[in-house]
């Protein structure tokens, strides 16, 4: 069913909820028959090792949209070997939906079960699944015997339809359902259907270090300093939270504040929700994916009716939708590979040119949200590089959409400042003081030189780039 040249779909979003054993014999068969084969990849968001980095290490995927986080596949994308479109993920259901992907020849759906209707069970991810099954020629259910039958009823499947005609999203507080606990699919689209029992290729974060523990204690302090100001009621506003370590840690630092009542409209539920959840914090978190760590995967399968009360999962067009997010005055709060004086932000590339994951969802949420906030630490790769530079070497999110920044050495709060006072603030309170100088120093420079509302300084705006390509440090 798999043949050289072929538009493959999978379900999939994050490592949670992807097509496993597919993959893994698509690959035997070409070791076995040495035949050469590519195929197109699409998914919702990045996928497991038994997918993106086990295709990607045997060179079979040609094109890949529309998010990553394969070593062995961003290789291949730096390579220029794999064609990669980096695309907000609101976007990517749209996409197919109006072929800009061309047809799609084949759907690989993970399912929990089938019904008795003949609809599919989701597992741990919705991604872009219903429109997948809904546009793709035939569709091949892998029915994954490790996750529960209970996972019936945490999802909520809705496709909007296309513009002009489409109505409003009616999604009023975090936990108001819209659609069905199932993805319908004409059953003569069913080519194949294979059971297995690969779990999710979760993975452990990494250990909190003592820097984002600060991040997350300069954020808890600025959320303490806004509702004691009025600007926010002791439940904030519905969260967001990217996902990693650092993400991980500053929702981890919530358990300990007196913050109350609090819900998530976010894409990812990471270990901390549950945590959240268990300590009452908070009372609902909306999802598109659960990817625990594996040992919070056994913690929410051995309670996971009580779980699934407080948790619901849809389609990324909807848990990462622009009407919707700014409806509920959404959080959110994301992670940077590097922020520029003027509050630019770069998620996606290291020295401009080289891809790391993608934007992922960060663009939504981010554009969208009441407040929105960027985390990094101030200096990376042992200090030879500073995560606060003189201008983004690529830029995903701009000054006009970044309203907070917070390093380790404190948080820099953008809203109704020019772009020099943003500078002013972001080099006093985020940038490292081994690079504090340095950024005053350049500023002075693009202010005597350059002038302008924003005072660049072109020749160099990017030198401290060029001087860790050529020198190894900035
Ligand atoms: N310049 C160049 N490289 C940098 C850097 C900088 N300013 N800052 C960090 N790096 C390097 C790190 O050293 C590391 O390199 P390595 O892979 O060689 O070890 C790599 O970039 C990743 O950094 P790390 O600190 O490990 O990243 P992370 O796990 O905290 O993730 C992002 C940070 C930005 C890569 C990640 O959050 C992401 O992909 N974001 C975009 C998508 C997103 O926001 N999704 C959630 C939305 S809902």
């Amino acid at each position: 069913m798999i043949q050289d040249g072929m538009k493959v779909a999978t379900s999939g979003f994050t490592p949670s909820g992807y097509p496993k054993a597919v993959p893994m014999a698509l690959v035997e068969r070409v070791r076995r028959t040495g035949e050469s084969l590519k195929i197109d990849i699409f998914t919702g968001a990045s996928t497991g090792d038994e997918l993106d980095e086990l295709l990607a290490v045997h060179g079979l995927i040609a094109r890949r949209f529309p998010y990553q986080t394969s070593n062995a596949l961003r290789k291949g994308i730096n390579a220029g070997e794999v064609m990669y479109a980096d695309m907000h993920l609101s976007h990517a259901p749209q996409f197919v939906d109006y072929g800009f992907w061309g047809e799609i020849d084949l759907a690989v759906i993970e399912a929990a079960a089938i019904t008795e209707e003949g609809h599919l069970v989701p597992t741990t991810s919705v991604g872009i699944s219903p429109t997948f099954v809904k546009h793709a020629r035939k569709v091949i259910v892998e029915i994954n015997l490790s996750q529960p039958l209970e996972m019936e009823g945490i999802h909520d499947i809705f496709i909007p339809e296309n513009p002009p005609m489409r109505r409003p999203i009616q999604i009023l507080r975090v936990f108001d359902r819209i659609g069905r606990p199932y993805i319908e699919i004409a059953p003569e689209k069913i080519a194949g259907i294979v059971i297995t029992d690969i779990p999710d290729g979760v993975k452990d974060f990494a250990p909190v270090k003592e820097t984002h523990r600060r991040i997350a204690r300069n954020l808890i302090d600025f959320f303490e300093k806004e509702v004691s100001q009025g600007r926010m009621g002791k439940s904030l506003g519905p969260l967001q939270s990217g996902v990693g370590s650092v993400a991980n840690a500053v929702l981890s630092g919530l358990l300990d504040s007196d913050f109350e009542n609090l819900v998530m409209y976010t894409e990812v539920i990471q270990d901390a929700v549950l945590d959240l959840i268990d300590s009452g914090k908070v009372t609902f978190a909306s999802g598109c994916s659960l990817t625990p760590s594996p040992k919070g995967v056994k913690r929410l399968y051995r309670d996971f009716s009580r779980y699934k009360e407080k948790i619901l999962l849809r389609p990324q067009e909807i848990s990462n939708h622009p009407e919707v997010i700014r409806r509920l005055g959404v959080i959110s709060m994301n992670t940077a590979i590097e922020v520029d004086i003027f509050g630019n932000v770069n998620s996606t590339h290291q020295m401009g040119s080289h891809i790391m994951n993608g934007i992922g969802g960060s663009g939504d949420f981010t554009r969208n949200s009441a407040l929105s906030i960027f985390t990094t630490e101030s200096i990376a790769k042992s200090g030879n590089i500073s995560c606060v530079v003189p201008m983004v070497s690529h830029c995903d999110h701009t000054e006009h959409d970044v309203d907070i920044i917070v390093t380790e050495q404190g948080l820099a709060d953008l809203r109704g400042l020019a772009p020099v006072e943003r500078a002013r603030r972001i080099i006093e309170n985020c940038a490292h003081p081994d690079y504090r100088q340095k950024l005053w120093d350049y500023l002075d420079k693009g202010l005597k030189e350059g002038g302008g509302h924003t005072p660049i300084h072109l020749e160099q705006a990017l030198s401290w780039h060029q001087r860790f390509i050529r020198e190894g440090h900035m």
